[in-house]
């Protein structure tokens, strides 16, 4: 079952054609991982289904009605979108950034709820911000930034949630954290979670529905175990690798497969020669 899918979907930017005849189901209630090279319209394709991109052509559909038909605070309150580069406002504090999440559910006869305080607060422990919560955005280290902008897509507390790139700028343990968080968000609450991620070995590991695009188009999907093979590196990105089980968990594990050789100086062996 998919709540929220695309049938024909053409997106441009001015008349240049970016993302062509794409259709697409999000799977209910699962990891969905969207991966491709630089500029092949993961985040554009992003952000039609958040209704932040019109259609040129085709149409995105929430519960089988045309996005562009159903008004934005509906929108908001069942999907939560996350951008690759979203700007904050000018010295906004990261508290405040954070309830702005909440703005969907708000009203001009309803006050600031409890409701909405405990979805706050939730979403700044889950995110480790806590601590910076009188912080102002804009001084705050790319990777603080970047957990500060998911608390907000948290607090929205949206069934589906999409996140394009949410690990740029995390070391590795603050990475591992926010894609055991959209793990557990998915399994303990049946949100239904859309991530672009560039690792594809994190791709595999925390997808359970992988999409590879190329050029504006899918060129695969499917289970990460049958979608990352050595043949879909090559034909995707032009990259030779390898395909090895992950150690940890037996998801494919991508390595690169061509040993960087330093082709434009002496032959093999000289620098030895001349050392020795
Ligand atoms: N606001 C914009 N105006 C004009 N062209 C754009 C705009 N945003 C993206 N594009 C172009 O659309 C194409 C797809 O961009 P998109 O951002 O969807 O790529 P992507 O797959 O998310 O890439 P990346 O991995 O680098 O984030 C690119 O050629 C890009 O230059
Ligand atoms: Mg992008």
């Amino acid at each position: 079952m998919s709540r929220l899918t695309a049938r024909g979907l053409t997106l441009a930017y001015e008349n240049r054609v970016v993302v062509e005849d794409l259709d697409l189901a999000v799977p209910d209630g699962k990891v969905t991982v969207i991966v491709g090279p630089n500029a092949c319209g993961k985040s554009t394709t992003l952000r039609a289904l958040g209704r932040l991109l019109k259609p040129v052509r085709g149409a995105v559909l929430l519960d089988g009605e045309e996005l562009a038909k159903l008004p934005t605070k509906a929108i908001a309150r069942s999907i939560g979108l996350l951008p690759q580069t979203p700007v904050a406002p000018e010295a906004i504090t990261v508290a405040d950034l954070v309830a702005r999440g909440r703005q969907p559910h708000q009203a001009w006869w309803k006050q600031w709820s409890e409701e909405d305080e405990r979805a706050v607060t939730e979403a700044m422990a889950r995110t480790d911000v806590a601590a910076l919560a009188d912080r102002s955005v804009d001084e705050l280290s790319g990777g603080q930034r970047q957990r500060v902008w998911i608390a907000m897509a948290l607090a929205q507390e949206t069934d589906l949630l999409l996140l394009d790139e949410p690990t740029t700028y995390l070391d590795i343990a603050h990475q591992v954290e926010v894609l055991d968080l959209v793990r557990r968000l998915n399994r303990s609450r049946g949100r239904t979670v859309v991530l672009v991620l560039h690792d594809l070995n994190q791709a595999a590991r925390y997808a359970d529905h992988l999409i590879a695009m190329k050029a504006g188009r899918v060129v695969t999907q499917g289970p990460p175990a049958e979608v990352v093979t050595d043949a879909m590196v090559r034909d995707v990105f032009g990259l030779p690798a390898v395909v090895v089980p992950d150690p940890v968990t037996g998801s494919p594990l991508v390595v690169p497969g061509a040993p960087w050789e330093d082709r434009d100086s002496a032959p093999a062996g000289a620098a030895d020669q001349i050392e020795g």
